[in-house]
């Protein structure tokens, strides 16, 4: 295996000196040096396969041109496609993103930050995790660009794109009410996270405007971890009982997939017997024989956004923080009716 091309290299068989060479290869205009020989350099390289060392570059320019993006999980279809919109829109501004999935795991959010930030990456998108504030705080101090997405904290300026989460939630719930159900349940993640606390305030918020009396039983709080069995056993708890609800919202798409499954196992039928919404778009919601009422939030936008954000904060610094708030909208479909002889669920 022959060692990689070096400037060097090029120089000695091109009969000219390495500086000459790294002027005509990183296309500096008016570099006064002739056509005839830039383009035998360029010959020469090309015959040598020659790789700029991207280290050098970006100690030349002081920018990787790379991101870190860290989200939850980056195999979850939500993530998944915000980081592909992202992907995207960081090509048009010249960057690469580097992926991370953080499980919702403070330290393992932290180790990929600081692992990404010795990459010397040029800024991050990140979804943060609970229990993340003191990380966030220290990139605002070492002054590495970053912009939140999905979840923030109210409580520390920073730039961030998401969505309204209380409206969106209340909207759903509303929608709920109006097609006829008054006992609803909400099936959520116990976390301190600000939007999945929204979401739950947002479905308290419909219920009071509507002067319906929620009961706690109604409200079955999961955690990230074993989400499969927590979700069975929050079903459980919502569907049985003399309290036992007629309609669920789900705060996202995974909670949403396995509390399908589990009413597709027990035999229930939406929306004879169940009136349902779920928050996200899912493939999974597509192998469900009852379209699936969903909240969808504008992914395309946000992940826009945030690069655009991201990539002004990397200019200047100093801007004043911005916060994008995005509406998202319920698409109705047959999931969230109701039925007239609708019986409780034995
Ligand atoms: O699993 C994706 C869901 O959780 C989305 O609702 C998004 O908001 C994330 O926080």
């Amino acid at each position: 295996m022959n060692k990689k091309t070096s400037l060097k290299d090029i120089a000695k068989k091109a009969g000219v000196s390495t500086a000459t060479v790294s002027y005509v290869l990183s296309k500096k205009e008016n570099s006064g040096i002739s056509k005839q020989v830039s383009q035998k350099i360029r010959k020469i390289a090309k015959e040598l396969h020659y790789r700029p060392n991207q280290i050098a570059k970006s100690l030349q320019s002081g920018k990787t041109f790379t991101l870190g993006l860290i989200v939850a999980d980056i195999s979850n279809p939500f993530f998944a496609h915000i980081a592909r919109i992202i992907e995207d829109e960081a090509k048009k501004h010249r960057y690469s993103v580097i992926f991370g999935s953080s499980d919702e795991n403070a330290a393992k959010s932290r180790d990929l930050i600081r692992l990404l930030a010795n990459r010397q990456v040029d800024g991050f998108i990140i979804a943060p995790t609970k229990d993340s504030q003191k990380e966030i705080q220290l990139l605002k101090k070492q002054n590495i660009p970053f912009v939140l997405i999905d979840r923030h904290f109210p409580k520390i300026d920073t730039d961030y794109v998401g969505i309204d989460n209380h409206k969106a939630a209340y909207n759903a719930t509303s929608r709920l009410i109006g097609t006829g159900n008054s006992k609803i349940g909400i099936i959520a993640y116990s976390t301190s996270l600000h939007h999945m606390q929204e979401r739950i305030r947002g479905y308290r918020s419909a219920l009071k405007e509507h002067d319906i009396a929620g009961e706690d039983t109604w409200i079955g709080k999961v955690d990230f971890l074993n989400v499969k069995e927590e979700v069975r056993g929050a079903m459980d708890r919502l569907l049985r009982g003399p309290q036992a609800v007629t309609a669920i919202l789900f705060a996202t798409n995974t909670l949403a997939a396995h509390g399908l499954k589990y009413i597709k196992e027990s035999g229930i039928q939406v929306p004879e017997d169940l009136s349902v919404i779920a928050f996200d778009e899912s493939d999974a919601f597509d192998f469900f024989y009852c379209p699936v009422t969903y909240v969808k939030q504008p992914l395309t936008k946000m992940g826009r956004e945030a690069v655009k954000i991201l990539t002004g904060r990397i200019a200047d610094p100093e801007k004043p923080a911005q916060q994008l708030i995005l509406d998202a909208k319920v698409i109705v479909r047959k999931s969230c009716e109701t039925s007239a002889t609708r019986l409780p669920i034995s």
